[in-house]
């Protein structure tokens, strides 16, 4: 696989993104200019000496038109390894949970609520996992990760951020969010950024709330990968199961976005069980279900809002197509149909006034601009908590051995080599 390659949401082709056509530093200055508020007029000059330095904004704007520019520079994702979470979330360094896509008939008749009340173990949701799986991948699979410039210092990280896909995923699609806001933790820890979420009080209101009817359509998504998957290449899917959806199988990637470079983790649903398909991610299969489609404003809805969410979710892994269960009222599976994410910036280009996936790009490589920027304290027990509300800027609060402080000891132990 070609690791320079840069992505285009649109197409494979990628000579619009060349990184040796295009003056990033430039043009990263230029962004930063046009939107770090309140002085975003002179952030840029950086080289000025220290009493002519104006004070730099803390805020970060996340309004849509100042992120409209060229599609950042966004590495083909590369698979470094993976991991699996077994039925009681115990962690393992392989592949075991792996499932295999099988294509089911176009209009299935699937009945999504099959054993909701008698086979559904749910994961407890009130434990918070923070980044500890992919710390602990990264702890068994460290002499592949080392850096190559300084193998000896401290046991630095070759990476700028490490973090969950679904941080990300939220960070792409914040400049067109209008319900939620998010708080992320981060903490700077030999020279590498770990993002980690907090659930925010509104959202522990909800989750706790939950009406009836909205937990019985969460459990609808995950009976559907169980009509959908199987355990084997040369098995069928048995609908009869429990669904237990402590079980998971995650893909860890690395990437850069400009100059940022990133280790994330993604739950991965399946991948084509043929023996020839490319290798992962191109062979990963994102499943989803919505509701059926049934007139012009629930089919640009659908366009708005859904596919920017999957698009988002499947583009930074690099996972190439979306199969898609829509489902009545009762959670009837009627139809079924595949999305190629390489396809879902043309099928929503009709739609008024609709999200543009360099919007998405460019808002998240700002961010991760941001962070580096205010983030300096090398410190595993400072955690810089970014906090955003819809209609707001990013803003953030510094906390010390605080309730926010998520590395956990051993990993700072293993990670701060002594005589290794
Ligand atoms: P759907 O995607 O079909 O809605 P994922 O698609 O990311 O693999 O997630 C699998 C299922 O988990 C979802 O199926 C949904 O049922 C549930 N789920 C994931 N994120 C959720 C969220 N934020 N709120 C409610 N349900 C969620
Ligand atoms: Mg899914």
């Amino acid at each position: 696989m070609d690791r320079h390659r840069s992505r285009s949401p649109v197409t494979s082709s990628h000579h619009h993104y060349s990184p040796n056509k295009r003056g990033d530093n430039r043009r990263a200055k230029h962004c930063d200019a046009a939107h770090f508020t309140p002085t975003n007029h002179h952030w840029h000059q950086s080289s000025a000496t220290p009493e002519q330095t104006p004070p730099r904004s803390q805020t970060l704007c996340t309004r849509r038109e100042a992120y409209e520019r060229a599609f950042p520079l966004y590495k083909q994702p590369v698979e470094v390894g993976c991991f699996s979470l077994d039925s009681q979330r115990r962690f393992f360094n392989d592949s075991r949970q792996m499932r295999y896509y099988v294509e089911p008939d176009r209009s299935p008749n699937f009945d999504l609520s099959d054993g909701y009340r008698g086979r559904y173990v749910k994961r407890d949701e009130n434990v918070k996992e923070k980044l500890d799986h992919i710390l602990r991948w990264i702890v068994a699979n460290r002499s592949k990760l080392k850096s190559k410039l300084s193998p000896d210092a401290s046991c630095p990280l070759d990476f700028d951020f490490v973090t969950w896909r679904g941080h990300l995923t939220k960070l792409l699609t914040t400049p067109y969010e209008t319900r939620e806001g998010w708080l992320l933790a981060v903490t700077r820890f030999n020279d590498t950024l770990y993002i980690s979420e907090v659930e925010t009080e509104a959202a522990r209101r909800e989750r706790e709330n939950r009406p009836e009817r909205n937990q019985e359509m969460m459990y609808w998504g995950y009976k559907f990968e169980q009509y959908m998957c199987a355990d084997k290449t040369y098995s069928e899917p048995d609908p009869s199961g429990v669904v237990n959806t402590n079980e998971a199988f995650c893909t860890v990637v690395q990437t850069r976005l400009t100059d940022h470079k990133l280790l994330f983790s993604g739950e991965v649903d399946c991948r084509d069980k043929d023996p020839d398909a490319p290798p992962p991610p191109a062979c990963y299969v994102e499943l989803k279900t919505s509701a059926e489609i049934c007139t012009p404003k629930q089919r640009s809805n659908f366009h708005r809002f859904k596919l920017l969410k999957w698009w988002a979710q499947s583009f930074l892994p690099g996972v190439p197509r979306v199969v898609a269960g829509f489902r009545d009222h009762d959670g009837i599976v009627v139809s079924v149909e595949t999305f190629q994410i390489s396809k879902i910036s043309q099928l929503i280009k009709n739609e008024y006034n609709c999200w543009k996936p360099t919007v998405c790009m460019n808002f998240c490589c700002d961010f991760l601009s941001f962070v580096k920027r205010e983030a300096t304290e090398d410190n595993p027990s400072v955690v810089y908590l970014f906090s955003w509300e819809p209609h707001k800027d990013v803003t953030y609060s510094v906390h010390r051995d605080s309730q926010y402080s998520f590395l956990p000891d051993w990993y700072i132990k293993e990670m701060t080599c002594s005589g290794e």
